[in-house]
């Protein structure tokens, strides 16, 4: 719980330059929203389309979403006020609704037939519980896709010893979509490898720090002090999975 609480007081301080900094996310949100386009022929989208952003932020795919999607209507769910707030400035339509609140509380989430969500699932307390529980929850025929990180590393992490301990562990989500029923789910997934590039290891936990992403979930003691003479460029790859499941 306490975790939880810190994940939101963290992205609730990281709102007000969220924007000017969240570079990956919106080209990893560009990307989802070119991964489901590609498919769109492929899967029958539901007559009126009620779309559900989960840990919608500061609303980055519903945004782009809209350009392509005639929703009747889309609510966006975070559980950070002060992302929201960001959101709501920004979109204005009246079918589109808002809700602060925990997206693992999946609370009337049969209604919806369009469910969707950039870089956020990682940030719940068991992923693959929480997804097995929305799989069984959505009502059939409706469509979930998603991003999600499946590895964070550094060039030159030889030369950084132990630089994987700061970082949070992330999802195994490989065996639980093998294990999908593909009878009962059309699964289509593919992975994509961003590159950005810092001065130092310091500027990239800053980065983090300024969007509200530098909770440490594990409760582990994690220590920056000793690379704070660490004066090299480096580059972060960030392995990120792309997923799209229909329920038949
Ligand atoms: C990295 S941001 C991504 C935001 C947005 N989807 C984007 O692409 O820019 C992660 C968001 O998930 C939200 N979040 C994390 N865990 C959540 C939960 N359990 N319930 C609701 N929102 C959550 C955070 O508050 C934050 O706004």
């Amino acid at each position: 719980m306490k975790t939880k609480q810190n994940i939101k007081q963290s992205f609730d301080k990281g709102a007000k330059s969220y924007e000017s900094n969240c570079d990956i996310q919106r080209l990893i949100c560009h990307q989802l929203v070119n991964f489901f386009l590609e498919r769109k022929e492929k899967i029958t989208l539901s007559e009126g389309i009620k779309g559900l952003d989960l840990g919608a932020g500061s609303g980055i795919l519903s945004i782009e979403l809209l350009r392509f999607i005639k929703f009747e209507k889309l609510h966006l769910i975070d559980f950070s006020d002060k992302m929201l707030e960001l959101a709501k400035k920004k979109i204005k339509q009246n079918f589109v609704t808002y809700e602060v609140t925990d997206f693992e509380n999946l609370n009337e989430i049969e209604e919806f037939n369009f469910i969707f969500s950039n870089m956020s699932f990682h940030w719940s307390k068991n992923f693959n519980k929480f997804l097995k529980k929305l799989l069984e929850k959505i009502s059939n025929n409706t469509l979930l896709f998603f991003s999600i990180p499946n590895s964070i590393y550094f060039e030159k992490k030889e030369s950084f010893s132990n630089l994987n301990n700061l970082m949070n562990k992330l999802p195994d989500i490989k065996n639980l979509l093998n294990e999908l029923d593909k009878t009962k789910y059309f699964l289509e997934s593919k992975n994509i490898t961003f590159k950005e590039n810092f001065n130092n290891l310091f500027s990239f936990f800053y980065k983090l720090r300024s969007i509200g992403a530098n909770v440490n979930t594990e409760n582990k003691k994690k220590s920056l002090i000793r690379f704070r003479k660490q004066k090299t460029n480096l580059s972060v790859f960030y392995n990120i999975n792309f997923v799209l499941i229909k329920k038949l």
